[in-house]
């Protein structure tokens, strides 16, 4: 049964409710909860296996993002990340979007770049001619070491060659092989294609390599998102739909033209797309450096998404960058809860995923700047801060909110005030007269 992603309320549930409707939209087993709820999951001997000098776990909260949908398709989002208000601001964008039809979506072959380092040959731009002129035999040679990826339809696809002739160490040869890795993110397949090759590549040229690695700059590897708001849709009491619209561009125009905003502009794009990211068990510093490097791909860092007022005055925003990941290998199937993430998402496909992730980003992006040119991003940070206050002075269940209602009414959001709250609150519960009520 095909169920929608719009469920209203959903923030104001318990945290068990939530998980339990999750559970039910992924079909999970009372065992499978149990590790989203941290009472299983990644144990201490499974990171020993994973990392170096293990010592323990690190945990982070786990969300949905509701509302979103993609290509037609209804999604919960799953986002781990330490950071208030993101998950509220995401899924309320998506809810905007979906006004508008919700997102559409595309994504490239998932193609990895690997690089290989040539040096000392005589002519940079023979050596160049001797690899293309061998690349049949080069490409079969990755082939031959990929593996399962091979099996499953991947495998080399082409070799670039990039003279570079001017360096502080002299001219060197910089050969790219294009390598496609289905749902893999592909790091492991792609360096291991690179070192294969380097002897072949010395034995052609006469030359020495140096490095072979992959490239984060995935840009044979991009995501796109794109959506539209109905005007009216974002008006509030404070502002119209029309200059809504109008703010919004102004502010993704600054993140254009100004590398110091677009810095900031991109964090909040990263801080959805990050929190899919780890939730599925990718590598996220990978795909960081990937976008921001793509970001600066002109020479001047500038903003990952665009958007602009449409013919019929509405708000549109799209959004593009390398996606590099992976819905198989890694930690993908060896952490529990980014196997669930996966479930919930519905998806194996690591470009659906990419497509997911991008969504997400021009989601969050919108959110931001929505807040930004209109009521100011601390208005909805304060209220979250008050709740961290409230929970830090003493306050749990209802308490909470009974404490956030009065800090925010009398605006003082100070953990001073939100101790003097909590225990006037608890003194007139515990008080006989109320005892008596
Ligand atoms: C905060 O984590 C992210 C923002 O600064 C993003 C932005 O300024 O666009 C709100």
């Amino acid at each position: 049964m095909e169920h929608s992603s719009r469920i209203p309320g959903f923030y104001k549930r318990s945290l068990a409710e939530r998980a339990a409707i999750v559970a039910q939209w992924a079909g999970l087993s009372s065992q499978e909860q149990a590790t989203l709820l941290g009472m299983s999951g990644l144990n201490a001997q499974q990171a020993d296996n994973m990392i170096e000098n293990a010592i323990g776990i690190y945990a982070l909260p786990l969300g949905v993002a509701t509302n979103f949908l993609i290509n037609g398709r209804d999604y919960l989002i799953p986002m781990a990340i330490e950071e208030p208000s993101v998950l509220a601001a995401v899924s309320n964008a998506a809810r905007l979007f979906r006004e508008g039809g919700g997102f559409t979506t595309s994504s490239d072959e998932p193609i990895m770049i690997g690089q290989i380092q040539l040096l000392d040959v005589e002519n940079v731009y023979v050596a160049a001619g001797q690899i293309i002129s061998n690349k049949a035999m080069l490409l079969a040679e990755a082939d031959s070491v990929g593996g399962s990826i091979v099996k499953h339809g991947g495998g080399a696809r082409d070799i670039d060659v990039r003279p570079i002739m001017n360096s502080a160490i002299g001219p060197m040869l910089i050969i790219h092989l294009l390598f496609d890795t289905r749902d893999a993110m592909g790091a492991n397949a792609i360096n291991t294609a690179v070192e294969h090759l380097a002897p072949h590549i010395e034995t052609l040229t006469g030359g020495r390599v140096n490095l072979r690695i992959l490239s984060n700059l995935t840009d044979q590897r991009k995501a796109r998102a794109e959506g539209m708001i109905p005007a009216q849709a974002l008006a509030t009491d404070a502002i119209s739909g029309e200059d809504a619209v109008r703010a919004i561009v102004e502010a993704g125009v600054f993140a254009e033209v100004d590398p110091y905003r677009a810095t900031t502009h991109n964090k909040g794009i990263m801080n959805g797309i990050d929190a899919v990211v780890i939730a599925t068990g990718n590598d996220w510093r990978a795909i960081e450096s990937g976008a921001h490097a793509y970001a600066a791909r002109s020479g001047q860092y500038t903003s990952l998404s665009k958007w602009w007022q449409d013919d019929d005055g509405n708000l549109r925003g799209s959004i593009e960058l390398p996606l590099a990941l992976g819905t198989v290998g890694g930690a993908t199937r060896v952490h529990p809860s980014a196997s669930l993430a996966l479930r919930i998402l519905k998806t194996q496909s690591a470009r659906e995923l990419s497509e997911v992730c991008a969504t997400v980003g021009l989601a969050q992006n919108l959110a931001a700047i929505r807040a930004l040119a209109t009521e100011g991003i601390q208005h909805g940070h304060m209220r979250m801060h008050a709740r961290q206050l409230a929970v830090a002075a003493g306050a749990s269940g209802a308490m909470v909110s009974r404490v956030v209602e009065m800090m925010t009414r009398e605006g003082n959001i100070r953990l001073e005030r939100a101790k003097s709250l909590v225990l006037e609150l608890s003194e007139s519960i515990h008080s006989p007269a109320s005892a008596a009520d």
